[in-house]
């Protein structure tokens, strides 16, 4: 158990739906980020995952019943409801939801949360037909206008062997949501565009030229711009990854699409952040149909895509623009050196060339450049990367000139 306080004293309550394993992992990184972490089960829960596991991982007795005396002894419900900073409810089941909704007090668990005047956010995992209910969906605007926090879900494949709408949360953006609000509310009311992820350039139906970007350093940049009160707006190129709550996502392939994309949502942005890979070359050509394996080599003429970051950094309504450098040499000439050219506001630099950071990986470390300073990102995951980059990004907002406020 840790001794020393700390301003994070979550009231995990897990619920009955098979996502009740992910919320391990959730645990796990809240303890890492030094949060204090209480555990409350519901029965159902327990027939998905041991209490055990929780326990070993927060370090605490999971409390599972209101009818415990030795629990009771210990930290009575009520004393347990107002340790709480805050009440994390992940997987909150549609059970759940519609208990919370009415009032009800007949577990630990619905009683804590009537008891607590903590915040309470619900992350909701349940099979696509439950979510869409018009039961639950009233249960959840109830919950809403009463300023409970719902986190996603997202959409995606579920382990009924649906897809749709119901998943819940990765614990890593869960953990990114509830840990944000002691340095969130930076960028309400601002407007962030930001690209992700590659584009790939076709050279025939069913070939392309593409590259590694995995899209998820702009994924996790959308989702805590989100949770640090902005208005997101995700151009993607192709990836698989789930959208992140409360984030507007508009999907293209290539780049001329993200150029038309990025250029049509851009009016009334206060930042733009290009963290896609933009594919520098495309095809001369798009051959209608497959290109046939006849000769021996086989030439491809490229020519260059439009400068997606230069022509935002060069209009007259610039918002503040940060754009992003993936080097595997001299990383900060580089860097600099695109920052002068380009006009930018900001630049984000990545050595790729390191293992087990960049492209494709779920941690990054980042040096972050403009015209008088720099900040130095150490090796993180990319939740933390991207929270760190934000605080920059809101710090140099507020003391720009010309942006719109
Ligand atoms: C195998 C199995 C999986 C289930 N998965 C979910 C789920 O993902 N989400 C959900 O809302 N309910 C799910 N349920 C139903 C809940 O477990 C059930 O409604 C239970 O009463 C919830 O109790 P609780 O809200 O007190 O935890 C599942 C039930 C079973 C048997």
């Amino acid at each position: 158990m840790s001794s020393a306080p700390s301003s994070h004293r979550i009231l995990l309550g897990v619920s009955g739906g098979i996502a009740a394993y992910k919320s391990a992992e959730l645990v796990r990184l809240l303890i890492k980020a030094g949060a204090e972490v209480q555990v409350v089960m519901t029965e159902a829960a327990q027939h998905f995952v041991g209490a055990a596991t929780f326990q070993a991982l927060s370090g605490r007795a999971v409390r599972t019943h209101l009818w415990d005396p030795a629990a009771e002894a210990a930290m009575g419900h009520i004393e347990l409801a107002r340790w709480a900073s805050q009440v994390v409810i992940a997987p909150a089941s549609a059970d759940l939801l519609a208990r919370l909704a009415q009032g009800h007090a007949d577990d630990l668990l619905a009683t804590l949360c009537l008891a607590s005047a903590a915040p309470l956010s619900l992350a909701p995992a349940m099979n696509r037909q439950m979510w869409a209910h018009p039961a639950t969906q009233a249960n959840l605007d109830l919950l809403r206008q009463r300023g409970a926090r719902i986190l996603g879900p997202a959409a995606g494949e579920q382990a009924c062997g649906e897809v749709g709408e119901g998943r819940m949360l990765e614990p890593s953006a869960i953990a990114t949501a509830v840990l944000t609000p002691s340095v969130g509310g930076v960028l309400q009311g601002r407007r962030v565009l930001i690209s992700a992820g590659p584009t790939l350039e076709d050279i025939d139906p069913v070939r392309f030229v593409g590259n590694r970007s995995s899209g998820k350093m702009g994924f996790a940049i959308a989702q805590v711009a989100q949770a640090m009160g902005a208005e997101v707006t995700l151009i993607a190129g192709p990836v698989a990854l789930a959208t992140p709550s409360g984030v507007q996502r508009v999907d293209v392939r290539s780049a001329l699409q993200m150029r038309e994309a990025v250029l049509q949502h851009l009016d009334g942005q206060h930042v733009f952040i290009a963290a896609a890979a933009v594919a520098d070359y495309r095809p001369r050509e798009v051959a209608a149909q497959k290109i046939k394996k006849c000769a021996d080599t086989l030439e491809l003429q490229l020519v260059r895509n439009p400068d997606i970051v230069a022509e935002v950094a060069a209009r007259q309504d610039r918002p503040l623009v940060v754009g992003f450098a993936a080097e595997t040499n001299d990383v900060e000439s580089h860097a600099c050196d695109k920052l002068a050219r380009k006009k930018l506001d900001m630049i984000a630099a990545n050595d790729v060339s390191i293992a087990g950071q960049g492209f494709e990986s779920e941690r990054n470390a980042l040096n972050v450049y403009w015209h008088d300073g720099m900040l130095r990102i150490a090796p993180a995951r990319k939740s933390e990367v991207a929270r760190q980059l934000l605080t920059c990004i809101a710090e140099r907002l507020a003391h720009a000139t010309g942006t719109p406020s």
